[in-house]
């Protein structure tokens, strides 16, 4: 277990003056090469690149950055796509926000900058979703400008190396950390992208949170000799973790909406979590204790009314349609983890007659392009929140199944039940 904190923070002049010719050294051997972002001088597809990059694993970012090119080569490809468009070609990645902002920064830069991104970057900083970070690592790839970086990987490097053992969250921590990212770049501007590569990679593949190699391997950090965490038997315990607080759990429920081929889709609050995407019918948050699970509502005692209750709230201007023998039943129950809270989806589903749908369809309130009846073929060009696009894969597998099965022995559907 790493001792507690005793480390004071130091200034060691010769490791200042060296760090960037051995980091750039290190890269050459150890860093990672011939990523389709790397050597690149447009600050739009660098830029693309940073976002996507932020957080989504190498691996993922290297199969969809190059379709994301494809689809919008250029900002003013962007900024004129609807954000339907972009969100479609973003699902899967999460953080979905990355991808709101990342249109309303294209319009940005067509609106305000005539389509170039600026070179400064105190104006990359002022656009959608560029903080200050992001803003030095589109100036130092595409513009070779001396500005630092000080992405989470790089600040454990820094607050490592140099014994700074405060919380990040500290503002004075942070502060001195910015202030040594800019003591340590490189003097020649030429320098800045491959640099800020190499202290990208050192971060996120040797300085590692968990498994520093200077703890699990035989292979020699090149600063080993000079970081204080080392000399000091605190390298787990730098940065500095607060305790974490619990994530507050929820509860709520979806429906399935089913006519033939088709399930109906509900587009999601800009605002809201996964905003501006397509969803399911969903119910209010419930919140709800820890550890417990239970479904909001049994469906064996759900009516078609209460179902449509539950799920279309206030859609409907006396009492939802009574929709005569349609049934509902239970389906999956789902666990879906965001940064900071955990929601637990019940599935409920009610696959609907010709009938039935009519009903629905002229009792409903809606505004417009707010709801819409997907056929499940079709699903991939909807810009859909990942659990639901995964949910409704494999209900269409077991609804296919059921719908063949139904054809071949002519008898009623029957979606299994998973409790
Ligand atoms: N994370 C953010 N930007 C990156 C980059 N250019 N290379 C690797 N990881 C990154």
């Amino acid at each position: 277990m790493p001792k507690a904190l005793s480390l004071q923070p130091t200034h060691d002049a010769a490791l200042i003056a060296s760090f960037s010719k051995r980091l750039i050294q290190w890269h050459k051997q150890y860093g990672r090469h011939g990523m389709p972002w790397q050597g690149i001088t447009d600050p739009y597809a660098v830029w693309v690149s940073e976002i996507m990059l932020q957080q989504t694993q190498v691996a993922t970012v290297l199969d969809r950055y190059p379709k994301m090119m494809q689809r919008f080569p250029s900002v003013a490809h962007l900024a004129r796509a609807d954000i339907d468009e972009v969100l479609a070609e973003w699902s899967g990645l999460g953080y979905y926000s990355r991808a709101r902002n990342l249109h309303a920064c294209a319009k940005q830069v067509v609106s305000q900058y005539q389509g170039q991104f600026p070179p400064d970057p105190l104006a990359l900083e002022s656009l959608s979703g560029i903080g200050r970070s992001t803003a030095g690592a589109i100036a130092a790839f595409a513009l070779q400008v001396r500005t630092p970086i000080l992405d989470a990987n790089v600040k454990r490097v820094l607050a490592r190396l140099f014994g700074i053992g405060g919380a990040l969250q500290e503002k004075k921590v942070t502060d001195s950390l910015w202030h040594l990212a800019t003591e340590l770049l490189p003097r020649s501007p030429k320098d800045m992208p491959l640099y800020t590569q190499a202290l990208m990679d050192f971060g996120a593949t040797w300085c590692t949170a968990k498994q520093p190699v200077c703890l699990t391997q035989n292979t020699q950090c090149p600063f080993e000799s000079s970081c204080q965490a080392k000399a000091h038997d605190q390298v787990l315990a730098i940065p500095k973790k607060l305790p974490k607080k619990k994530s507050p759990q929820f509860s709520c429920a979806v429906g399935i909406l089913a006519h033939g081929n088709a399930v109906l889709l509900q587009k999601r609050p800009t605002k809201a979590i996964w905003g501006g995407l397509w969803s399911l019918p969903e119910g209010q948050w419930q919140g709800q204790t820890e550890g417990e699970s239970r479904p909001t509502v049994q469906a064996d005692t759900l009516t078609s009314e209460q179902l449509l209750e539950l799920i279309l709230p206030n859609r409907f201007s006396k009492k939802p349609p009574s929709l005569f023998r349609q049934s509902v039943r239970m389906g999956n129950r789902v666990k879906h983890i965001f940064s900071h809270r955990v929601l637990q989806i019940q599935v409920y589903e009610m696959v609907l007659n010709g009938k039935a749908k009519k009903e629905l369809d002229s009792s409903m309130q809606s505004d417009e392009a707010q709801f819409i009846w997907a056929e499940l073929g079709t699903l991939e060009q909807y810009g859909l929140a990942q659990p639901i696009r995964l949910l409704l894969e494999s209900w269409s597998q077991a609804h296919g199944a059921a719908e063949s099965d139904r054809c071949a022995n002519a008898s009623p559907i029957v979606l299994k039940n998973r409790p």
